[in-house]
């Protein structure tokens, strides 16, 4: 079976700095896997390498067998057409920190976007498509609302439809809850726990020990720009192999 995502030696260096450093891992179809380490040690810089916004120094990505960014010429590795790049990024979802909604568009508008501008579709169907996505993240009664009038709870779960109206093959969540009160983490995280149980592949990073705990399929300790340690989460979080791990775990508690 093809793997859901397969990264292979990502390197990534910003001049002297190495950020990735020969990075592995594979996740299977309808698995949620998230990504936990100290800030630097690139998280996001590997996520971002997933859709292709940042592109390796060497190594790869491929999502259901298919190259990120790059195809293969000669034995080398080559960039793809911007416009080749944008279709494959449209089948990702990617969810940021900061929500980023389009703060001029009412809620509605924010989702049917995508898919009325940069996939064609009839503004009808995507308009009910949305109306479905919304009621799914609890917000049905908030299409007409524009970002700044609703908590960051609610942006995120705006921003989680936004992602699910371009039907991706994976959602990538780039620390979902980070910017949120903590009153409002439980909304959101109750979405993407439906979302887990629904199928749906997803990479998670995220500082909620007890969420990748309870919903992740697999457990990634990111340091330094290396895997320290992967696994499932029981093993990783509950008896890490690394003093690196527990030391981490340890500063979390
Ligand atoms: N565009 C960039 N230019 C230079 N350095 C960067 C850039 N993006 C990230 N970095 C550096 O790469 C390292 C990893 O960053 P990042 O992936 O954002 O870590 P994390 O998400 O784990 O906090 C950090 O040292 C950061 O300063
Ligand atoms: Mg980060």
């Amino acid at each position: 079976m093809t793997a859901a995502v397969t990264v292979r030696g990502a390197v990534k260096s910003y001049g002297a700095n190495r950020v990735l450093d020969e990075v592995d891992f594979t996740a299977a179809a309808g698995e949620v896997t998230a990504i936990i380490g100290p800030s630097g040690s690139g998280k996001s810089t590997l996520l971002r390498a997933i859709n292709h916004l940042e592109p390796l120094d060497s190594g790869f990505v491929a999502v259901h067998g298919e190259l990120i960014g790059v195809r293969a010429h000669r034995g080398r590795l080559r960039e793809l057409s911007e416009r080749a790049i944008l279709r494959q990024r449209s089948r990702i979802g990617f969810v940021f920190q900061n929500f980023n909604l389009f703060p001029h568009l009412s809620v509605l508008e924010n989702v049917i976007e995508a898919p009325v501008v940069t996939r064609g579709v009839a503004k009808a169907e995507a308009v009910e498509r949305a109306r479905e996505l919304l009621a799914k993240v609890g917000l049905a009664d908030k299409e007409t609302a524009y970002p700044r009038q609703l908590s960051g709870g609610q942006q995120q779960r705006v921003a989680i439809a936004r992602a699910l109206a371009l039907r991706p093959r994976l959602l990538l969540f780039d620390e979902p809850t980070s910017a949120l009160d903590p009153e409002l983490v439980g909304d959101v995280l109750a979405v993407l726990r439906d979302l887990a149980a629904s199928g749906t592949t997803m990479i998670v990073v995220t500082h909620e020990i007890g969420f990748a705990r309870d919903v992740a399929d697999r457990v990634v300790f990111l340091d330094a720009g290396r895997i320290v340690e992967q696994g499932p989460p029981d093993q990783v979080l509950l008896a890490p192999r690394e003093d690196r791990t527990r030391e981490f775990l340890g500063k979390l508690r």
